[in-house]
């Protein structure tokens, strides 16, 4: 009987060695959960209430060490900028390229992080050939509604089991008050509204295990009236109700030093969160005037405290709501951001400036975030010295 234990024992610890060895071995190409990054990096901190701090990467980037070092080490999720665009995957028909986002899965693999696919249907960004064949009436709505299904169908499956969440509709409401499914979109004006629950459906089908979200700007009272929000609520009930597979919302959460900050962000994401979806900030940043494109130092010194103070109102808005599952920003580094192209004058909006060294905006992620997982230290009675 004695010896016997020991021997069970003895097993026990051989095969806690092996499974360790196993782990280890893995790990060093691998991920799984050997990557260990700074204990004073957002995704470390982020990590004891289970929040995923993302980024948007451009994978070529990952050539340069720094950009490579800070995407690792500083984030829990990524997603691919531009790589899983329908342009980006089949630029000729029925040939495609999947090279920047099978780079990004493996980078994330090997730093333990999670994918966010980035995205299915959106009117931006889409190949020439598709286009222009329906200007042209080459390509009719039913040829188009079944290159759609095979494009959702082929990109979900070449990537299943690697997206945690997939974008799988984009900007499909409109701006003005009241707001309801922009009936001009591309797809929506060749498909009609239903091809949003069938674009949820084919994802579904390709990869049951994705949470399929539906992304947009604006949606979390950023117009001021919270006429797209209201919108966007009305509409995801409504595909609830018909048992379409949606499992969030993502907001942006492109915001500018301008317009203030939306104080209904955090009942909207909550009022998202109330109907059993969960919810995301998905493309975090926040512009303000600059004095050049390469610089980008804010022309009002104001705009220095305004930015980190929207970075933060919003990354505690996520923070409020149990069910804001990941806070991505749009890319980390000044130099590397969208703003400066398409907001002319406009910049300094990521959390790194234009030598990717830390701005306020950073400091203040850091700090909430460690108040988020530990909460203030309690006061004592002057005896805690
Ligand atoms: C932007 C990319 O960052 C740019 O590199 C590209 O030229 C245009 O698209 N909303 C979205 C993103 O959903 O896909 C956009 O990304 C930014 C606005």
């Amino acid at each position: 009987m004695r010896h016997r234990r020991l021997f069970t024992i003895g097993a026990a610890l051989a095969a806690a060695i092996l499974v360790g060895a196993t782990a280890a071995l893995a790990g060093s190409g691998s991920g799984h959960g050997q990557f260990r990054p700074p204990p004073d990096s957002l995704r470390a901190l982020a990590a004891p209430i289970g929040l995923r701090i993302g980024t948007a990467v451009t994978p070529f980037e990952l050539d340069h060490p720094d950009y490579a070092q800070i995407t690792g080490d500083q984030f829990s999720s990524v997603t691919p900028g531009n790589e899983m665009k329908w342009q980006v995957v089949e630029p000729t028909r029925g040939t495609y390229d999947w090279s920047g986002g099978d780079r990004l899965v493996s980078f994330a693999q090997q730093h333990d992080q999670l994918v966010r696919g980035h995205t299915l249907v959106w009117h931006n960004q889409l190949p020439d050939w598709l286009t222009s064949g329906v200007s042209n009436g080459t390509i009719s709505n039913t040829d188009l509604r079944n290159l759609l299904h095979k494009h959702i169908t082929d990109e979900v499956t070449h990537f299943r089991g690697q997206i945690w969440q997939w974008d799988v509709a984009n900007e499909f409401f409109t701006d003005s008050n009241p707001s309801g499914i922009n009936p001009n979109d591309f797809w929506i004006s060749h498909l009609g509204t239903g091809v949003l629950a069938d674009a949820f459906r084919w994802a579904h089908a390709a990869d049951p295990h994705a949470l399929l979200f539906f992304n947009d700007y604006n949606i979390a009272g950023e117009d001021g009236s919270n006429a797209k929000s209201d919108a966007v609520y009305a509409w995801v009930k409504t595909m609830l109700a018909q048992h379409v597979p949606i499992d969030g919302i993502g907001d942006q959460g492109h915001l500018d030093t301008q317009y203030g900050f939306p104080t209904q962000m955090t009942a909207d994401l909550q009022r998202y969160a109330k109907l059993g979806l969960k919810v995301a900030i998905t493309e975090a940043d926040v512009r303000t005037f600059v004095n050049n494109a390469t610089d980008q130092v804010p022309t009002d010194h104001l705009a220095t405290f305004a930015q980190p103070y929207e970075f933060s109102k919003m990354l505690k808005a996520c923070l409020a709501v149990q069910s804001c599952i990941s806070f991505t920003v749009w890319g980390f580094g000044d130099a590397n951001s969208w703003i400066p192209g398409f907001f002319t004058g406009e910049g300094y909006a990521t959390i790194y400036d234009v030598n990717l060294n830390p701005k306020p905006a950073y400091m203040d992620m850091q700090e909430d975030l460690t108040l988020a997982a530990r909460g203030a230290p309690r006061r004592g009675f002057g005896d805690e010295h």
